[in-house]
Formats: C-alpha cells, structure tokens, sequence
C-alpha cells in the first residue's frame, strides 16, 4: 500500500512540474529547457555563474526574439530583448513596471526599507522625490571639491602609497574602493573616510562585511533576490542587527559634533537632515537619516569602484585610448 502512496505523490510531481514548465511552451513564447526546482539557475545555484552571465547567454541565444521566457527557480519569468518593449518597460508603461523584484521586511530591515532601491509602490515613489533634489545639477557640482580633495589623496597613494614600487602593479579594485568610500564619506556626511591613511577604514570594513561573497553573504542574497517570500519566514535581514546600530550610531555621533560646534555643510547629510525637519516627513523621521547613510555607502561604492576598476583594466590594455581621454580631459579641465 505504502509502495502504491509513494508511486502516487511521484507521479503529481511529476505532473505538475511538467504542466507547470510547460508554461512558455503552451504559450509558444521561445526560451531554454528548465529544469524542476531550480529553473534555468542552476549554473548559479551550484555557483557556477552570475545570473548575469545565464541572463547574458539567454540574450545571445534567441537573437530574434522580442522576449525569452525562463525560469526564475520555479517562478516564470521573461527576459526582454526588444528595443520598444524595453522603452515600454521602463517609460511608456512605467507605471506598472516600478518596483524593483526585491521584497524586503519592514520589520527586519527598517534602513533599507527606505533605500528607494528597495522599496516599493507609493513608498519608492515618495523616497524618490526626496531623494532627487539632492542629486541636482548644483547640488553635485558643490562636491567637485570635496572630490578633489579626495582625488589628491589618490594621486598620492598611487604614486608613493606602498604598492607604488610594486612588482605585481596596483590592485585597482581596492583604490576604486578607498576613492569612492572617501568620496561618499566626504559629500555624504562631511567626514574624512581615511581610507588612503587607515587600512582598517571603518567604511570600508562595514562595505566589505556587507557585501563580500561569504557563506552567510550568498545565502542571504539568494534568498532576497529569488525566494522574497522565504526570508521573513527564516529571519533573515538584509543588514544585520549590528551594521544596523553602527550606521545609526554613525550618524547620531556626525550629527551631535555637528550640533555642538553649530556647524551647517553643503552635504547629503545636511539635504537630509533638513528634509527630516520638514512635517509631511513625519512618518519617516526616526530612520529616515540612518537609512540614507547606509543607502549611500552601499550604493555610491561598490558599484563606482566596480565600474574605476573595469575602466582602469581596460584603459591599461588600450594605451591609444589612454591617451585620447587624456587629451579630452585636458581640453575640458585644461
Ligand atoms: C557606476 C556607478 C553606478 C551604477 C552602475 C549604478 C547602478 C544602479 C542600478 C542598476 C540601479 C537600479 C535601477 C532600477 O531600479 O531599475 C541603481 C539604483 C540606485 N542607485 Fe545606483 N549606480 C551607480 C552609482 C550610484 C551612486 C554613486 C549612488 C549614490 C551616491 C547610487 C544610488 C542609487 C540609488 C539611491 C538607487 C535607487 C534608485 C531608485 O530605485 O529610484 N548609485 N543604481
């Protein structure tokens, strides 16, 4: 009897995943074979790949394809090729395609719940109007100098900081990391990161923990990106409890020196302790300051130095090219 209740509950998995992946096929929409469970990640799941290389392949796969469908796990998915869909998407018919894939908990993640990246619907909406000013054409010009400053630090780490006479050349990724962490640290919060002058930058370690490829690092992004609904479920934060308080103590301390001494900077902290003030933010005020911090030190690092190490590769492979941008930043800075 019990052999015939296992052949039974075999036989509706097997059914169901073959109606269930059958999805794109009944519909005749192009797209590669999935597999149950894991869709078309596997090559991710067994770490592999990056989803953005599988999703780079299924683009090169189907080149007259207006779209491919595939399998996000066991979620159907559809991956877009078409130049006027894409327009549809991401102007015409914004308005349906706002929120980004990514379901946070309040609960757990009461900071990056207001990084509009993650946050949703009418919320993204009116976190993004906030936040928009305080990238205006003015408002980033008035950092050019706190970027110079940090520029100078640079110039003077690559050529007498202690992998100047190195044999193996400069790590790129890492003066990527310590320019854009200065950087924010100094437009963001009025604060010198020191990453040029102190190799255990407390930016810096906070940006590593938090993104660096560990164990618990993997699971957690895998979890939030591909299974949403699973991580309230297992308690799993995005931030942890204790880069949570370090970015409100953070700020707290910036704040109260700021107070004290009756200082006033023209810097994203100052934007945004003003719009704290303001009535209709209300219902924001309590996170609102800690929440954009880590915002900004998650956001405006790792993908500038990402992009600072990419380019510095490519420029060191393309002398000609190295010097048409020299030429053309002469022209424009003189
Ligand atoms: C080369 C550098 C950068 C790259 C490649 C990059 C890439 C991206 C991408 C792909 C998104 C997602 C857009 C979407 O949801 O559709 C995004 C959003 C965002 N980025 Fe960046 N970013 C860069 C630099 C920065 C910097 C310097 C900051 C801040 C200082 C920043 C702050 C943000 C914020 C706040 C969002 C959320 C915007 C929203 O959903 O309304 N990014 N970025």
């Amino acid at each position: 009897m019990l052999q015939f209740y296992v052949i039974l509950v075999i036989l509706a998995i097997y059914l169901y995943f073959k109606w269930h992946l059958s999805f794109f096929v009944r519909r005749g929409i192009a797209g590669p074979k999935p597999l149950p469970f894991v869709g078309n990640l596997w090559d991710y799941v067994s770490y592999r790949k990056h989803f953005g290389q599988i999703y780079d392949q299924m683009y090169q796969s189907y080149p007259n394809a207006n779209y491919v469908g595939f399998y996000k796990l066991n979620q159907p998915a559809v991956l877009v090729r078409d130049l006027d869909i894409v327009k549809d998407v991401v102007a015409g018919d914004f308005s349906s395609f706002h929120d980004n894939d990514i379901v946070l908990d309040p609960k757990l993640d009461p900071l990056f719940i207001l990084d509009p990246f993650f946050s949703r619907g009418d919320q993204w909406k009116a976190l993004r109007n906030l936040l928009s000013p305080t990238f205006s054409y003015a408002k980033v010009k008035a950092y050019f100098p706190l970027m110079e400053e940090v520029c100078k630090n640079l110039v003077e780490w690559i050529e007498n900081g202690p992998e100047s006479k190195s044999a193996d050349g400069i790590e790129t990724k890492s003066i990527g990391e310590m320019y854009t962490v200065d950087v924010v640290a100094s437009c963001g919060f009025g604060v010198e990161g020191k990453s040029f002058t102190n190799i255990e930058s407390p930016f810096r370690k906070l940006i590593g923990e938090i993104i660096s490829p560990t164990a618990s690092n993997i699971i957690k992004f895998f979890v939030t990106l591909f299974m949403p609904k699973i991580a309230p479920i297992l308690g799993i934060p995005f931030l942890s409890k204790d880069h949570d308080a370090w970015v409100r103590s953070f700020v707290d301390e910036v704040i109260k020196r700021r107070i004290e001494r009756g200082e006033k900077r023209q810097d994203f902290l100052q934007a945004f302790m003003d719009l704290q003030k303001k009535k209709e933010n209300a219902a924001y005020a309590k996170d609102l300051l800690p929440a954009m911090a880590i915002t900004f030190l998650t956001e405006g690092t790792e993908t500038s130095s990402s992009l600072i190490c990419f380019a510095l590769y490519e420029l060191s492979k393309n002398p000609d090219v190295v010097r048409r941008a020299q030429e053309e930043l002469k022209e424009v800075f003189g």
